[in-house]
């Protein structure tokens, strides 16, 4: 078991690193995310590595046709380690088009994964065939998770209205919505709305896709902790409380993208970085969200960091080591 941080963030490493939802599943805070992966040795490589630094959880979709390869990597590394499959996390995605045939995807997902069981699947965004499809299409997951071919099911991309929606329809509860979320696009009201119901979030792009790693504050609180400027963007994410799912295919990266939790953020360096919020949304999918300037504290009203911990807790959200 590992200590518990004045910031309330466990001090535990990228392997135990886990966050309660609200099915009472814990899932691994930080992913390997696989979005523009090829579906060849050099995903099932990054997988692979992701295993030895760490890693227990990735983040592929359907829609990132590397399913094969990500398979691959788990059934490899799994046997070649003497690892129990359950040991690892595996997030797979319903792509938009797949509304009317949600069963069929499921399937064709296991199949490709080479997997008994999905821990997560998610609608990958709201789609464009409607409520009536979307619904039945979650209906469809929730009778694969009594089939016990998923674990967890959860949304992408929804906005509060869409959330509300399913809540109000729905007879398993979406455990997490993953959507963009980093310091540039923090998406605070959407994130604030998810976790007032209980839904945990996923934070995509948590890296703003590389583009923004140079920037000289950025750069100064990386050298104030002795980090990569991409470490200080994933650890706000960790401490506001986000499940994080860093890309790379590069060895060195996803190695020191792993390099979390020996370290914290402090006030005055969360302060900072909550007042970057300048609207840069990376992705071409979600909600458009709305960037909130900081208050002349620094701090953006509402911010999670002002309860003082990274997650709540209570019927909310939970975040332990073990
Ligand atoms: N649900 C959705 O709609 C949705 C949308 C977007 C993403 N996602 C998920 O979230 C994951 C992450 O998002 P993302 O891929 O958009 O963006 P990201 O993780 O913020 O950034 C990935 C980019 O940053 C580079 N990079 C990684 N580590 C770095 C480091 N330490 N220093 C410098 N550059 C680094 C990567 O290059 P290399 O690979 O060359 O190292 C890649 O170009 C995806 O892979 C996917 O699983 C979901």
């Amino acid at each position: 078991m590992s200590k518990a941080t004045a910031s309330g963030i466990t001090a535990g490493n990228i392997s135990t690193q886990r966050v309660k939802l609200n099915n009472g599943q814990e899932i691994p805070q930080v992913a390997l995310g696989v979005y523009k992966a090829p579906n060849d040795g050099s995903t099932e490589n990054a997988c692979k590595w992701a295993f030895d630094a760490g890693y227990r959880h990735i983040d592929s979709a359907a829609r990132y046709m590397n399913e094969e390869s990500v398979g691959r990597a788990v059934a490899e590394w799994t046997k070649a380690n003497n690892v129990p499959r359950s040991e690892i996390f595996i997030t797979s995605k319903l792509w938009d088009a797949d509304h009317d045939k949600a069963a069929a995807a499921v399937e064709d997902s296991l199949k490709k994964l080479q997997l008994e069981y999905m821990d997560m699947y998610l609608m990958h965004s709201p789609g464009t065939m409607g409520a009536e499809k979307r619904l039945e299409a979650w209906k469809a997951l929730e009778e694969a998770v009594d089939a016990g071919k998923i674990k967890t099911i959860g949304v992408s991309n929804f906005d509060v209205e869409e959330l509300d929606h399913l809540l109000a329809n729905c007879r398993i509860k979406p455990a997490v919505n993953q959507i963009e979320s980093h310091p540039f696009f923090a998406h605070e009201e959407l994130r604030e709305a998810c976790f007032e119901r209980g839904i945990h979030i996923q934070a995509y792009s948590p890296m703003a896709q590389g583009q923004a790693l140079d920037r000289p504050e950025i750069k100064a609180i990386a050298t104030k902790h002795g980090k990569t400027p991409a470490q200080i963007l994933l650890r706000w994410g960790v401490q506001h409380g986000n499940i994080i799912l860093p890309k790379s295919l590069t060895k060195h990266r996803i190695e020191g993208n792993a390099q979390l939790f020996d370290f914290s953020l402090d006030n005055d360096d969360m302060d900072a970085l909550d007042g970057m919020d300048e609207g840069l949304k990376v992705g071409k999918l979600g909600p458009a969200g709305t960037s909130q300037p900081p208050s002349p504290g620094g701090t953006r009203p509402g911010s999670r960091r002002s309860s003082g911990s990274g997650g709540l807790s209570g019927n909310k959200l939970q975040m332990s080591s073990s």
